[in-house]
């Protein structure tokens, strides 16, 4: 009986969907506690490939139940459809699997074109956004002007709030040039996919708290990662939420006390989707792994930027998580390599600096130092346990592990669920 918080501990896609999906074998319950369908979480079981984008990776076991917390933001056409897929592929979603708090916030259309229309008027400026939305959505709700699933709920207010909203936004949108929106139009797409919500909607906070006193156990499965944090990523290429493990607090209703365990889920080395500084940033590496058809994003499909493992960062990650434990993945992308790039330190300047600078533009000046590691040159995908990896990968594994500050609990060395050792 213990509750672990997940999260990512690099700028994202850290492989959390793939070790979620691993720990939810032994958990009660899953809950998402920020972010909205900007995420892409990907699992691979039983030869079938699954992308989750607002609801929670437990969902595919039988009997797990999931939790989309108040902290998220929930595009309800999204999430519909995204049940549909889901139970297309033959996963069951009922009441029974699925909760969705009622103070959730709502990301609506003119929060999508609003993301759209900032990102093109930044021109070279822009921060690379999913286009989802979760900006202006997370930027209403700071403004006490957002719209929440309780509102969606109740469909005559819904519609009077609405159809404010959309005039108030469709000025901003003249504005930008962007073409209004429609308020029927709108407001009935939105009120069939709030019917079809409505029977999973609850006051999820009473439900955690239930759980918690039956001894249920709660894993929280963190969206993005510790480098894209509102507060402690590299503003203003970040998202919208806190994504770091002080949110699954504030986005669930569970309190600090109650949190046994942070999990950190990095990969063994580093990637970046979007723009924003990326010191350990490598061009070849990047194109090895795009040419083995590697590192496309799960949400957008864009290529993702790849570099070293960056030390200097998730040393970071872990004082702001307080992360116990380590998870690291894709071990497996660095099979081929003769020599591995291990960032230490960066310089600034004179300085050499052992966690990364506060501003984007000194992060931007900063020069990774190296520490260059063997490779083993010897594929790892079919390792089940710690003594079938080479020597070489164990010896990368303690590094980085050391490096990190954190203990390693868990390599994994491909995208299928049974291919994970557990240490
Ligand atoms: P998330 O957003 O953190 O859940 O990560 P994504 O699903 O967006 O991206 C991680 C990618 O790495 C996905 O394509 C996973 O299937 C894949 N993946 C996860 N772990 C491993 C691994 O150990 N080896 C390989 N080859 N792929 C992995
Ligand atoms: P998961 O949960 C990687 C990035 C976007 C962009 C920035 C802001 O799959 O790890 P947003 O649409 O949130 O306003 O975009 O954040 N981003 C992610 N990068 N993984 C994610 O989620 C991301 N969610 C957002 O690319 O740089
Ligand atoms: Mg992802």
């Amino acid at each position: 009986m213990s509750n672990t918080i997940l999260v990512g501990a690099q700028w994202g896609d850290e492989g959390k969907g793939k070790i979620i999906d691993f720990l939810t074998e032994t958990a009660d319950i899953v809950v998402r506690s920020q972010g909205g369908n900007n995420a892409g979480h990907t699992v691979i079981t039983g030869g079938t490939k699954y992308v989750l984008h607002l609801i929670p990776s437990g969902i595919l076991r039988p009997n797990k139940m999931c939790v989309i917390g108040n902290g998220v933001v929930v595009d309800p056409i999204a999430v519909a459809t995204e049940i549909e897929g889901l139970r297309a592929q033959k996963i069951k979603v009922s009441k029974a699997n699925l909760a969705i708090s009622d103070c959730a916030h709502l990301v609506l259309p003119y929060h999508r074109l609003l993301d759209e229309q900032r990102e093109l008027k930044k021109g070279k400026n822009k921060i690379g956004t999913t286009k989802r939305g979760i900006g202006p959505a997370y930027g209403d709700k700071a403004a006490r002007v957002g719209l929440r699933i309780a509102d969606l709920i109740q469909p005559a207010l819904f519609s009077e709030k609405l159809a404010l909203r959309i005039k108030e936004n469709n000025a901003v949108l003249k504005a930008f040039g962007a073409k209004p929106l429609n308020f029927k139009e709108v407001n009935a797409a939105y009120l069939e996919a709030g019917a079809k919500l409505a029977p999973f909607v609850s006051n999820t906070v009473v439900l955690l708290h239930q759980a918690l006193k039956a001894g249920k156990e709660i894993l929280f499965e963190g969206a993005q990662g510790t480098f894209l944090d509102i507060d402690h990523g590299t503003y203003p290429y970040v998202t919208s939420s806190n994504t770091t493990a002080g949110g699954a607090c504030t986005g669930s209703g569970v309190p600090p006390h109650r949190m046994d365990r942070v999990l950190g889920v990095m990969k063994a080395y580093t990637t970046r989707v979007g723009e924003g500084p990326f010191p350990t940033e490598n061009m070849e590496f990047s194109d090895m792994l795009h040419g083995m058809g590697r590192e496309f994003g799960a949400t957008t499909g864009r290529a993702r930027r790849c570099g070293w493992f960056d030390a200097v960062a998730v040393r970071y990650a872990g004082m702001i998580n307080g992360i116990d434990d380590i998870a690291v993945t894709n071990l497996d992308g660095l099979d081929s390599l003769a020599k591995i790039k291990v960032c230490t330190h960066y310089k600034l300047a004179r300085r050499t600096l052992e966690v990364p600078p506060s501003d984007f533009r000194d992060l931007t000046a900063c020069k990774p130092v190296y520490t260059e590691l063997p490779g083993w040159q010897t594929p790892t995908h079919e390792a089940k346990q710690w003594d079938d990896l080479p020597k070489n990968a164990q010896s990368y594994l303690r590094v980085i592990a050391e490096l990190a500050g954190a203990r390693l609990s868990i390599a994994s060395v491909g995208p299928n669920r049974d291919q994970t050792i557990v240490l």
